[in-house]
């Protein structure tokens, strides 16, 4: 199978897999394992952050910074499309008693600007509305189709925000691949945010984990938080050793992925019905429409899957992300194959017409 629903999809490298199994590990919930303390205080050197905690999901990243930068009764503005109102089980308003205002970027491109942002802030007042508690920002942004959040506008929203004293939090799951695509560092992207999570699991490929990073008092309390949730863990150095691995071996390759995102989004260009702008495919998220063909985006997914074709239909979207398990080949094979789904639909049409 080739799959393309996600780069969390991908197989642990030799590598890994070698250092899973060699890890020295020690109990982490009493702090002691160190190969997990060996990769906060990696990841915090990385982002030049105070400290950094290892979280069995970006989800759980996310929530717990929503919690300690909230208070029940306010609002979290976010992009419409943005991670953590729409994929995490509406956790914000179980764990943090808060609700999302959310913003369509008006230029489509998810990344939002302060004048929309501002648009949409409570401050203080009339007593019936509720105030805003946080904003939180996606870089890449995984549902945009990628999209990039540039370090100017990273500080020029922090910046404003700031002088509101309001937090900013940080859904980094990709940030690696955004760093690569800006030509940025990581900590550069990150530095003007009150807090950041990114994920060992998406792009960077390793097994499982993420990483929140922050100042070392909120640290200690999302520990705590980590730990109320259900999400610490015991020996957990055989996952933290994949992630060391992840994070030497992984970022240097990953323009290879985004190379073959934008080959894929400049072949699917060309397909009969199929709509997108290879120029926006910056990361290795490819997104693109298919309601000018005669099948609704399941459909294709479904006849791409009988062909060893793995894909993820949203509404009228399909998306497509590439990673380290997927080669340029596969990208070809895929075109062809959708090529093949696509002109024989439409030379259907044209016999019924
Ligand atoms: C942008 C973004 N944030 C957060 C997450 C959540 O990560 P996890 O699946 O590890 O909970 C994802 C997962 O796909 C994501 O794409």
């Amino acid at each position: 199978m080739i799959d393309l629903r996600s780069d969390t999809v991908t197989k642990p490298t030799p590598a890994m897999r070698r250092a899973m199994a060699e890890a020295e590990v020690g109990d982490d919930v009493y702090g002691e394992d160190p190969t997990v303390n060996r990769l906060q205080e990696r990841a915090a050197e990385l982002f030049e952050k105070e400290a950094a905690l290892f979280v069995p999901t970006g989800s759980m990243g996310n929530q717990i910074a929503v919690k300690l930068h909230t208070r029940p009764g306010t609002e979290v503005i976010i992009e419409e499309r943005g991670h953590i109102y729409n994929f995490e089980m509406a956790a914000m308003s179980a764990v943090s008693g808060t609700v999302a205002r959310s913003v369509r970027s008006a230029d489509g491109s998810g990344i939002l600007t302060w004048e929309e942002i501002e648009g949409a802030l409570h401050a203080g007042g009339p007593y019936y509305v509720a105030p805003t508690g946080l904003i939180a920002l996606e870089n890449s942004h995984n549902l945009a189709g990628g999209s990039l959040l540039s370090r100017e506008r990273t500080e020029e929203l922090c910046e404003r925000a700031h002088a509101l004293k309001l937090p900013v939090h940080l859904d980094g799951a990709r940030i690696f691949n955004a760093a690569t695509a800006l030509k940025e560092s990581v900590a550069d992207l990150a530095r003007p945010a009150d807090s950041v999570m990114f994920c060992f699991s998406k792009g960077l490929g390793a097994p499982v984990g993420s990483m929140l990073l922050g100042e070392r008092a909120f640290i200690e309390e999302a520990r705590a938080w980590r730990k109320l949730l259900g999400g610490g863990m015991r020996q957990v150095g055989v996952l933290a050793a994949a992630a060391l691995v992840a994070l030497e071996e992984t970022p240097p390759r990953l323009f290879e992925d985004h190379a073959n995102a934008r080959r894929l989004a400049e072949g699917l260009a060309e397909l009969p019905g199929l709509s997108i702008d290879p120029a926006k495919v910056a990361t290795n998220i490819v997104l693109f429409d298919v309601t000018g063909t005669e099948l609704t985006a399941n459909e294709i997914c479904a006849r791409l899957q009988e062909r060893g074709v793995l894909a993820s239909g949203f509404g009228s979207s399909i998306r497509m992300v590439t990673h380290y398990d997927v080669s340029r080949e596969e990208i070809e094979t895929t075109l062809q194959e959708l090529n093949s789904i696509l002109g024989k639909s439409e030379a259907r049409s044209q016999q019924s017409e």
